[in-house]
């Protein structure tokens, strides 16, 4: 009986099933710097403490024991995710007059800070919260580690064993023959001094030490490091600097990451503009990497509400940005963060908190995912300074305040309402101070109205049921009468209408992720969907794990196919639903540095792309031009596949040209030189690599004398035959 009643939970444990996994765009995200929030454990606090909380650049106490204590807080705000601020072991020492307390200063990336906790800490946490409803975003740093130049300058450690630090790997870094790059465990490529091209990504940025995650050693490392949040029962990573790593590897370590269950993984692209980056175009359109924070859009937010402005303007800004994404609704929102000026902080106006709650609405109403930074609903501020570091004062609590209310009241309203979650985006109408919004998704509709002049009665064409609605926020009434909406908008009002009827037709929201290799489960959040049927992916149906009205959890086939999108199709009660796109890539990927000789092509051109016959190469991908010669992109490129690619020329955000030049590549190694001819796989040369696999210090350095001895000697014969 026993062995049977164990034998029964076993079985339940290892079955997925659906509610297993949030459905990131059904929920609310709140923002947590662990540092400054409730220190639940005392004995943590030294070195480097400030119990007066009068110096912003040392630690104040605040640790995952009391992030545990404080759930019960956090979930009375209805959100369903944290966020917390990096959680790695940090440097032991001081830099450029800071501790490390805001946690992106990592040392070990197998290891917890000792000022937050222990693992052991970590997975009562994510227990504890997931009692509540709640799951943990973990903010994962693997750009660089610390600040190459004070502190413990690049001191890298793997769970306790040193590793290198910056001065140790200049000693040990060689330039790499195609990229140009001098690298070994680090770039060594001073700081980032042009914004754009090869050093955005391979120099320090603002001198903290930059990985080369090129280095298969540097790339296993910081996967595994990841890996331990993921395997600990975190539901998403929050990914620092994506601006600043090769967006090839970026897409692998995504894959391996979501191939542990369906994470919700966003990355931070500082920009304050989209037209005004480098490769934003590339980041959002064509990989697995562009669920991002709405950096872009978030400046015209608060200049609006905060200061002045056109809704107008704003509404086309809006309308503009989300064009660009085929997923907007897996963005995410956010009015505050640890790296901009609070808003209650910036602005000056006499109904600065009317308008902030206002500010906070929209966020939490637009299409995308709200993120809520903490002390945002007790209107947290500092008296001491505006931007980083007194953008992060120590947490008060107060969940009974009026943004408490309005965060909390969206926050449920999302959780039934799937037109917020999933939901289109389209302006009824707007002026200078009065916008009206509406998002549908089948039969659940929201119409957001709101007023930040003198009162109005809006009157709108709006195709909803004759009657009266009432808004969720304030009780605002509002009368539609034969396709004519009709509502009273006194100064600074913000009101939420919301229809929810039965879906009757099978209707997909979103894909968790949007982007899978063979093998790997998908979350299919929508509607409609009855107690079963079948799914399709390009095609082909794929393994149902579990299923109900709103949810099914499917695994991956592999599919013959050179296409990057998949159309991924639900069938129920003999009906077919819309078709969702998913990125697709064919398994068993490497990051894979595609090299191309530029004299042997006879190419001088400045923009020069290419596209290819696998999945992973069928969005164009730009070439770096290196001064060693070179053309080269990095790509996740299936172990063992032959294909080819063809050239095209053009600008970023612009026409592809193509040059009508088709040449070919084998990948047996994780270089891989683009040729005129095909040749026979076996025999397909390679490029010798600088990216040598690196020793933990200390160990018997003979084996890698020898095998540097032998890189050598391929290097010259290499050059010799070229
Ligand atoms: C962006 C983070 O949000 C910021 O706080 C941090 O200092 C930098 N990346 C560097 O890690
Ligand atoms: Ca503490
Ligand atoms: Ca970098």
């Amino acid at each position: 009986m026993r062995r049977a009643l164990a034998a029964a939970v076993i079985l339940l444990l290892l079955i997925p099933l659906v509610g297993a996994y949030q459905v990131p765009e059904r929920g609310v995200v709140y923002q947590i710097m662990v540092d400054r929030f409730y220190d639940g454990n005392q004995s943590n606090n030294e070195p480097f403490y400030d119990p007066t909380h009068t110096n912003y650049r040392l630690y104040w106490g605040g640790d995952i024991e009391g992030l545990t204590e404080k759930l019960d807080y956090i979930a009375s705000l209805g959100v369903s995710m944290i966020w917390v601020s990096p959680l790695n072991d940090n440097i032991n020492r001081m830099a450029h007059g800071s501790a490390p307390y805001h946690g992106y200063w990592t040392r070990d990336y197998k290891r917890i800070e000792e000022h937050f906790g222990t693992w052991k800490d970590f997975l009562k946490l994510v227990e504890e919260a997931r009692k509540r409803g709640i799951c943990i975003v973990v903010d994962y740093v693997p750009n660089h580690s610390n600040p190459s130049t004070d502190g413990e300058f690049g001191a890298l450690y793997d769970n306790g064993t040193k590793i290198t630090d910056y001065f140790e790997d200049t000693k040990n870094a060689t330039v790499n023959p195609i990229t140009g790059i001098r690298e070994d465990i680090y770039h060594h490529n001073g700081n980032i001094f042009t914004w754009s091209g090869i050093p955005l990504k391979y120099a320090n940025l603002y001198g903290l030490a930059d990985f080369n995650q090129l280095n298969p050693w540097v790339d296993s490392y910081l996967t595994e490091g990841a890996m331990l949040f993921a395997n600990s029962g975190a539901c998403g990573f929050r990914i620092d600097a994506v601006k600043h790593m090769e967006l090839g590897w970026l897409e692998t370590f995504y894959l391996r990451l979501y191939s542990e269950r369906p994470l919700l993984i966003y990355g931070e692209y500082y920009s304050l503009s989209p037209e005004r980056s480098d490769d934003l175009y590339e980041l959002y359109r064509y990989s697995n990497v562009s669920p991002v924070l709405n950096i872009p859009i978030r400046a015209d937010i608060v200049k609006t509400f905060g200061f002045v402005g056109s809704l107008e303007t704003l509404s086309r800004t809006l309308e503009d940005y989300y064009s660009r994404f085929l997923y907007p609704n897996k963005q995410l929102n956010f009015l505050d963060s640890h790296d901009l000026i609070r808003f209650l902080n910036g602005a000056r106006r006499e109904d600065t908190v009317e308008r902030f709650h206002m500010a906070l609405a929209l966020t939490m109403t637009l299409p995308g995912i709200p993120v809520i930074y903490y002390g945002d609903e007790s209107y947290l501020v500092s008296k001491d300074g505006k931007g980083d570091p007194y953008n992060r004062p120590m947490m008060a609590f107060n969940n009974t305040t009026e943004a408490a209310r309005i965060i909390r009241t969206l926050a449920e309203l999302r959780k039934t309402n799937d037109a917020l979650a999933f939901g289109d985006f389209k302006t009824l109408y707007a002026n200078y101070s009065v916008w009206a919004f509406e998002r549908t998704f089948g039969a659940h509709r929201l119409l957001v109205v709101m007023n930040k002049g003198s009162p109005a009665e809006l009157s709108i064409n709006i195709d909803w049921p004759d009657g009266t609605y009432v808004d969720v926020l304030y009780g605002a009434e509002m009368v539609v009468e034969k396709g004519k909406a009709t509502v009273e908008l006194p100064r600074n009002s913000f009101y939420v209408f919301h229809i929810e009827r039965e879906q009757g037709e099978p209707l997909i929201g979103s894909l968790t992720p949007y982007t899978a290799r063979p093998g790997q489960e998908i979350l299919i959040a929508g509607a409609g969907f009855g107690s079963g049927g079948r799914v399709t992916i390009g095609g082909v149906e794929a393994r149902v794990l579990s299923w109900n009205s709103t949810e099914i959890l499917v695994e991956v086939p592999a599919i013959n196919t050179g296409k990057a999108w998949l159309d991924v199709v639900v069938e129920t009660g003999g009906k077919a639903s819309n078709v969702a796109k998913l990125r697709y890539y064919s398994g068993n990927d490497v990051p894979a540095l595609i090299s191309l000789n530029a004299s042997s092509v006879n190419l001088s051109r400045a923009n020069l792309w290419i596209k290819g016959n696998l999945s992973e190469l069928a969005e164009p991908r730009p070439l770096l031009r290196s001064s060693t010669g070179y053309y080269f992109t990095v790509a996740p490129l299936p172990k063992g596949a032959a294909f080819s690619v063809e050239l095209y020329e053009g600008p970023y955000w612009g026409e592809l040209r193509p040059l009508g030049v088709k040449l070919y590549g084998f990948v047996n190694s994780t270089v891989v030189v683009l040729r005129e001819e095909p040749h026979a796989t076996e025999t397909a040369p390679t490029m010798p690599t600088t990216t040598i696999i690196h020793r933990p210090v200390g160990k018997n350095p003979l084996p890698y004398l020898l095998a540097a001895l032998l890189l050598g000697a391929a290097l010259i014969i290499w050059k010799k035959r070229g």
